[in-house]
């Protein structure tokens, strides 16, 4: 990591003047971007890479007649299908199971090849007459059965068997149209990654490009906190809000404890915060965040912050003198998000948390509390996001620029994001003419913010802790009978029968509302916070 902070000028460029601009609102905190080499930072081992760590004095307030996000036709074009998509952590992946996924508005279905020892990704539709391949099984034989009339194929989506086929008959089973579309898959990080297409062409893609390599991830030093929710707005506003600091004291107030100013200015501590971008290419942006450290976005998914210093997302540990620590005994932090599109209005966040400090955290907290804490996180701001896309979405998302008003440096990396969306990524996800382009009608609150679908029942950790405190809400509801049937039976120790009912009936109820709350809602009303 300390290769990363490898000093050198910043090629970044902020106007200085203030004009008048085309737009009805005045624009503010456009960055204006020299030409830079289309270094492939994101994909380099940390020894290749740089980081533009100088931080610019210029005057802040400008405004230019140019439209600064607006798409710049002469830019190298982002190929959305060119990249590598993380799908779901390996540990959330139960071997024994087909597993439906929707990335990129694409079907798949996910699935352990025993016989080869490697995860497997296909379109999730059989080539016989479309069932998805997602509700079949794996069979004896370590096959992916289609379970709608048999068909089994192996890990490279070759039919081999066709009940129905008579064996003296034609061999129909090794035609082509008898084969399933196979994605390149690979694990990388303890992720399962798919590459977005089909053509035989890519079959061998992870030998010319991996996955983003992020060095944390692969140390041994450091623990890792990971897991995975589907949410209800789309990948842009998912990577926006996860790049934008500023929001933390206010919409996840009372549950995420951050560096409070010397001087208050309001009950939640919101201050300025100094954020700016350093490099935008077509592979993300590098940006620097004062109090904290860098931050980087990989294109397309990853949102890297470094949070050495910083209190930890989930216990609220100040970690203090970190400047006279030797490197070597720094404690470290490091929040990555894998911000994944599923479909117009939906993304998946998969987390990993690396940190080199607090090992115990992993070994004494059931992973289930602490899916529940980034559950309560994401809830929190989760309705605001889903409205706000609306919104954007009513606007459209190339007017972006010009229905808000980012006056401050702390929005400086969304703005890069915006930036980096419309000057090569075409202003929004590719979805390639699958949707119209209008979002799924709005679902009733509870719905928007449901844990059990979007996370539990694809948490391994989690649906069994659910599954176990629902059965230990039933033994107290029976013990709590029993005891008033031997009270009642015997007329010994009565109080103490009755009273021990009691316990166990308070307790089944205390349960009830625990499970209803972690595992199923759990509403956030920022009015009484
Ligand atoms: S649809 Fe899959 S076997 Fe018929
Ligand atoms: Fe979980």
């Amino acid at each position: 990591m300390e290769g990363l902070r490898t000093s050198s000028v910043s090629s970044i460029h902020i106007p200085t003047s203030i004009s008048k601009t085309q737009f009805n609102k005045p624009k503010f905190l456009n960055f204006q971007f020299n030409p830079v080499p289309t270094a492939t930072f994101s994909r380099k081992t940390p020894s290749q890479s740089k980081l533009f760590t100088t931080i610019s004095s210029s005057p802040y307030f400008v405004s230019t007649p140019e439209p600064e996000l607006e798409a710049d036709s002469q830019a190298e074009k982002f190929d959305w299908y060119a990249h590598w998509y993380p799908v779901m952590p390996v540990c959330d992946l139960d071997k024994r199971a087909p597993h439906a996924k929707k990335v990129m508005g694409l079907d798949i279905v996910v699935w352990w090849d025993n016989n080869e020892s490697s995860w497997r990704v296909f379109n999730d539709a059989c080539p016989h007459r479309l069932a998805p391949l997602s509700e079949g099984r794996i069979d004896r034989w370590g096959r992916l059965q289609c379970v709608y009339h048999g068909w089994c194929f192996n890990g490279s989506g070759h039919c081999n068997f066709i009940p129905q086929a008579p064996p003296d008959g034609p061999p129909v089973s090794t035609s082509k149209k008898a084969c399933v579309a196979v994605y390149p898959s690979t694990v990388h990080h303890d992720i399962v990654w798919f590459w977005p297409n089909t053509d035989p062409q890519y079959k061998d893609i992870i030998l010319k490009k991996q996955p983003p390599f992020i060095p944390e991830l692969d140390d041994p030093s450091y623990i890792k906190i990971t897991g995975s929710r589907d949410l209800p707005y789309g990948y842009e506003v998912l990577i926006e809000n996860l790049m934008d600091p500023a929001h933390v004291p206010y919409a996840h107030y009372g549950i995420m404890k951050t560096r409070q100013p010397k001087v208050k200015a309001d009950r939640e501590g919101g201050e300025p915060v100094e954020l700016s971008i350093k490099k935008l290419d077509i592979d993300g942006f590098i940006g620097n965040q004062v109090q904290f450290g860098i931050n980087k976005f990989i294109a397309p998914c990853i949102s890297y912050a470094d949070r050495s210093p910083v209190v930890s997302l989930f216990n609220g540990f100040f970690i203090k003198n970190l400047s006279v620590q030797k490197p070597s005994m720094q404690r470290r932090e490091a929040l990555i998000f894998f911000c994944v599109p599923v479909s117009p209005g939906n993304s998946r966040l998969i987390w990993a948390i690396p940190k080199n400090y607090g090992v115990w955290i992993t070994k004494v907290v059931p992973r289930f509390i602490l899916h529940s804490v980034t559950n309560i996180v994401l809830d929190s701001d989760l309705y605001l996001l889903h409205l706000e896309e609306r919104k954007i979405m009513e606007i459209g998302s190339s007017n972006w620029q010009k229905a808000c008003f980012v006056p401050v440096k702390s929005d400086a990396f969304v703005v890069g994001f915006r930036k980096w969306l419309n000057k090569y990524a075409g202003g929004q996800v590719d979805w390639r003419g699958n949707y119209s382009g209008t979002l799924p009608p709005a679902p009733p609150r509870e719905q928007l913010l449901d844990r059990y679908w979007s996370h539990v029942v694809n948490c391994p950790s989690c649906n069994s802790a659910y599954k176990g405190l629902n059965a230990l809400e039933v033994i107290l509801q029976f013990a709590s009978l029993a005891f008033i049937g031997i009270a009642g039976a015997t007329k010994h120790n009565v109080y103490t029968m009755v009273a021990m009912a009691v316990v166990c009936f308070v307790g089944s109820k205390w349960l009830d509302q625990f499970i209803y709350k972690n595992f199923h809602y759990h509403d956030y009303d920022h009015a009484f916070r």
